[in-house]
Formats: C-alpha cells, sequence, structure tokens
C-alpha cells in the first residue's frame, strides 16, 4: 500500500509530451505528496502497443495515476488486463482532451456529450481494479461539426449541462472528479488554444461541489502560485496544476507545505541537479535517450540569472558528443552560485 492520499490536495496533470516518467522522476523530487499523472495513453495503443514501454514506471513516483483514453467500453476491456500488470495508484479516464485526433475518434472531450458510455466506461474499469477510479473532464463542450449530425444540439456549455453529465456518470462512483474550469471547443482551435481562448469558470465548479458536497472535486486551469493553489482549497477538494509544474518546476517544491509540512523542501537546484545527474547516469547506462530526460528541466531557472545560459547547456546539440551528465556537471560549474544554492 502506497502513501497515496485520498483525494489528494494538489496533483500534477496529465501532459502528452510532458509528463512521461522521466518528468515525473524530476517532480518526486521536488515534492513527496503530490499526485503524479502520466500522460495520455490510448486503449487501443496498450492493447497493441509494448506494454513495457508504454506502462512502466519507477517505484519513487508513487503515487502516480495513468490516465487513459477510450472511445468503447470494449478498447477498455482490451486494455484493462495489460495496465493491471502494473501497480498505478489509480486509473482515470479522459473525458476532457480536445484534440481532433482524440475527439474525432469520440474520445476526450467530446465524450462529453456521451455521459451513459463514460459511466459505463468508469464502471469497467472498475470491473478490473480496486484501485480508485477518477475521470477528469471540462465546464462543457461546443461539438459543433464534430458531434455525429443525429444530435439535436452540438452545444453543451451551461452549468445545467455539465450538472447533467456529473449525475449520470456519478452512478459509477468515480473516486474524484477533475474539472478543467473551461469549455473545449472542438473544431477551430488548436489544443493549446483551448487550453487559452476558453475563458476559465470556477465558480461552476464551485457550486457543483456545493450541489454534490459528497463528491471529490478536483479544479484545473490557470493557477500559477502557492497562494492560488491554497486558496482554492476552501471551496473544492483539491487542485490539479499543469503548465505551471512544466514552466516553473522550482515552485512546485512548496506543494508539500500545502500538506501541512512544518517547512517546504530546503532542495536547491544544485541538490536537484547533482540527484538528476545520477538518474541521467541510469538512463545513460539503460541505453535511454538522457538528453530527452534533462530536457524536462528547461523551467528549473526561470526568470533567475542564468537561464539563458542553462537552456543553451541543455540544448548543446548531440554531435558535440558530450553525455547529458556532463552537460549537468558543466551547469554546476557555469551557472550563478547563488542560484544553484538558492533555498
Ligand atoms: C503540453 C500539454 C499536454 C496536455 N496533455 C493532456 C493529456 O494528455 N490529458 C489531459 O487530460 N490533459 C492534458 N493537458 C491539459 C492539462 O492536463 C490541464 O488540464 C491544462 O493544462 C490546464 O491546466 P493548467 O492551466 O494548470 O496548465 C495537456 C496540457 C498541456 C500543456
Amino acid at each position: 500500500m502506497h502513501d497515496l492520499i485520498i483525494p489528494p490536495k494538489v496533483s500534477i496533470a496529465p501532459m502528452v509530451d510532458v509528463t512521461d516518467k522521466h518528468f515525473r522522476y524530476f517532480m518526486r523530487l521536488l515534492t513527496k505528496k503530490a499526485l503524479l499523472y502520466t500522460e495520455m495513453i490510448t486503449c487501443e495503443g496498450i492493447y497493441h502497443g509494448d506494454e513495457e514501454k508504454l506502462l512502466a514506471f519507477n517505484s519513487v513516483e508513487h503515487p502516480v495515476a495513468l490516465q487513459i483514453a477510450a472511445s468503447s467500453v470494449e478498447q477498455i476491456k482490451k486494455a484493462m488486463p495489460k495496465i493491471k500488470n502494473w501497480d498505478y495508484d489509480e486509473i482515470n479516464l479522459n473525458a476532457g482532451c480536445p484534440s481532433d485526433r482524440v475527439s474525432g475518434n469520440l474520445m476526450g472531450a467530446c465524450l462529453m456529450a456521451y455521459p451513459e458510455l463514460v459511466r459505463d466506461m468508469l464502471f469497467t474499469i472498475k470491473e478490473y481494479t480496486d484501485k480508485p477510479v477518477t475521470v477528469k473532464h471540462r465546464i462543457g463542450i461546443d461539438g459543433k461539426n464534430i458531434l455525429p449530425s443525429d444530435f439535436k444540439r452540438t452545444l453543451f456549455d451551461t452549468y445545467e449541462d455539465m450538472h447533467h453529465f456529473v449525475s449520470v456518470i456519478r452512478e459509477a462512483k468515480p473516486e474524484r472528479y477533475t474539472i478543467h474550469a473551461r469549455i473545449a471547443i472542438l473544431e477551430g482551435l488548436s489544443p493549446k488554444e483551448n487550453r487559452e481562448i476558453p475563458p476559465l469558470r470556477y465558480e461552476e465548479v464551485y457550486r457543483l461541489k456545493e450541489e454534490f458536497p459528497e463528491l471529490s472535486i478536483e479544479i484545473n486551469g490557470g493557477f500559477k502560485t502557492i497562494e492560488e493553489i491554497k486558496a482554492q482549497l476552501d471551496k473544492v477538494d483539491s487542485v490539479m496544476i499543469g503548465r505551471l509544474a512544466r514552466d516553473n518546476p522550482f515552485v512546485m517544491k512548496y506543494v508539500d507545505s500545502i500538506y501541512g509540512e512544518s517547512s517546504s523542501s530546503k532542495l536547491t537546484r544544485r541538490q536537484i541537479i547533482e540527484e538528476f545527474i545520477s538518474y541521467a547516469e541510469l538512463c545513460q547506462d539503460k541505453g535511454e535517450n538522457a538528453y530527452y530526460a534533462i530536457g524536462h528541466m528547461d523551467g528549473l531557472f526561470l526568470g533567475k540569472r542564468g537561464s539563458k545560459r542553462w537552456k543553451q547547456i541543455l540544448n548543446t546539440p548531440a554531435s558535440h558528443n558530450i553525455k547529458a551528465s556532463e552537460l549537468l556537471r558543466i551547469s554546476l560549474k557555469e551557472l550563478p552560485q547563488e542560484v544553484l544554492d538558492e533555498v
């Protein structure tokens, strides 16, 4: 049994091309408590693909949640036997991703137009696991030109629409609802624009928590400081953080203070880099791409002296034949010592 706190107070969001096992290892140096999510992985990919490559993780990552995407109960049935081989602390169903690739296949956010299907998918996941099963969705969707023409309407963007969605899927008793507090516009906006353009509507998430006090509600979208995150906990059960963790990871070392730890982590950038040197060496020994792994630390000096030099060092062309672990050693010599040692 791992030290999984349910509901977590803070989780680090699923982010494709970001929250792979290397990023999660990096995050775990900064916070021992936050729940870490994998990238979204499709059930079809899991069924047909290389299980080890897609699902393996480092035991230090616990508590860690796997996020899956599927468009049918059958896909889930095919993938779950493989997923069961891995000791994830939670399985999360994606009903919030707006990408064309995903919505075109009836996955991600467009599932909000199919609450009964989402409910049945959650039921199905539960048949295979005793671990918490959770769902991540949006406030609503605009499914114009994406949802089939036999739909009476394609706009599901009112509070009442979300209320209906939650009322149906709660029959499957998901352990947590993570709500990205803006709608997803399924046609005409890129995934990036869908994280920026539709306005944030936090009030509707708070209202949902008021009307369903027994449900564990996690709010997501746009939080930029530890103070903002803490303030949310007066209104909802937990907060999911995405881009802040990617772009300014050093802030994540204050997350454990939210859990009432007597003090925040005392880890300095130097210590983080030293830890990651050993990790990069392990990756190199296993023949893994350690350059890719250290690339996840890109934001470690955000807003600090040395930030530009740090990025240059991390992006040293492979043709220079310097090992990733060696690049990190170089950074310890070249970057401003006071920034490296800042607590
Ligand atoms: C690069 C990137 C990839 C993402 N991939 C996923 C994903 O795989 N699954 C998912 O549910 N959300 C994904 N998201 C959305 C985030 O989980 C989160 O909901 C969103 O970024 C809003 O939170 P934030 O404002 O704290 O970043 C992604 C976001 C980013 C920036």
